[in-house]
């Protein structure tokens, strides 16, 4: 029998996963931005600046973002150094497509490389990298395991890998009402705003799915990394790792 993992709550095949989250961001890519607002009430934008904040980096080093999408992170990497060089992946060529126009229209084009790349295998040398950022793409691999350890091998030595991702509310109250929103409103708002509730009901089953702040840091401590902390944010909903 082939083995299974989960997509959402769903059970798939191991060597589908990837075409069934394929499918959802080609579906939404087009939307994905003004659906990132609408369900944040914009404060994705918040949590990525903090994630700049925490990546430690100096003009002229080298950066690497997974799980790209619309480039957000690489063009926030831009604004406050103008002399980094990103390089740009995302496994999805819809997502990627999007990313690249964003950079020629926002104008840090100059300072990309973009590469349709699976996180989980990655087409660069050893110790590349000064940093290595991946903002709410892991709970989408189909390895996370093998995701973490790719990381580990293309950041330098001392370099910082930081991964935003949806986490687990610390308080139960919030955590409660946090569901509400994510299987009542969330899959409303995709239908009424992307005209896919389907894409959006994935999104809040791969959340709950997807490991808690202990659990992930663990997992990056296995991969290979000796320090790993995480800061919870909006109460653990979303949490940042921070690496070396
Ligand atoms: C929710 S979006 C995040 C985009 C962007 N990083 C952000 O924070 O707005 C998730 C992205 O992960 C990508 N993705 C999913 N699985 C991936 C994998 N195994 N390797 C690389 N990218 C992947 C999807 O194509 C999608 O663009």
């Amino acid at each position: 029998m082939n083995e299974k993992t989960h997509f959402g709550f769903k059970e798939v095949d191991v060597n589908k996963k990837a075409e069934h989250v394929g499918d959802v961001f080609h579906s939404v890519a087009e939307e994905y931005d003004l659906m990132n607002d609408a369900m944040s009430f914009g404060m994705h934008r918040l949590w990525k600046k903090m994630l700049i904040e925490l990546s430690e980096l100096s003009e002229g080093s080298m950066a690497l973002d997974i799980a790209s999408g619309t480039a957000d992170i690489p063009r926030l990497i831009n604004k406050k150094f103008k002399s980094v060089s990103m390089h740009v992946t995302d496994i999805n060529a819809s997502m990627l497509a999007l990313g690249k126009e964003r950079a020629i229209n926002e104008n840090f084009f100059h300072n990309c490389n973009f590469a349709l790349a699976s996180g989980e295998s990655l087409p660069y040398q050893d110790q590349t990298f000064d940093l290595v950022t991946v903002g709410f793409g892991l709970r989408n691999f189909t390895d996370k395991e093998k995701g973490l350890k790719e990381m580990k091998r293309v950041l330098k030595p001392d370099g910082v890998l930081l991964i935003l991702e949806f986490s687990k509310p610390t308080n139960s109250f919030f955590s409660k009402v946090y569901d509400w929103y994510s299987f009542n409103i969330i899959p409303k708002l995709g239908s009424f705003l992307a005209n896919d509730s389907k894409s959006y009901q994935y999104l809040a089953e791969s959340i709950r799915m997807h490991p808690d702040q202990e659990t992930l840091k663990n997992m990056v401590l296995d991969a290979g990394f000796d320090d790993c902390k995480f800061y919870n944010l909006v109460n653990g909903v979303v949490a940042i790792h921070q690496a070396k």
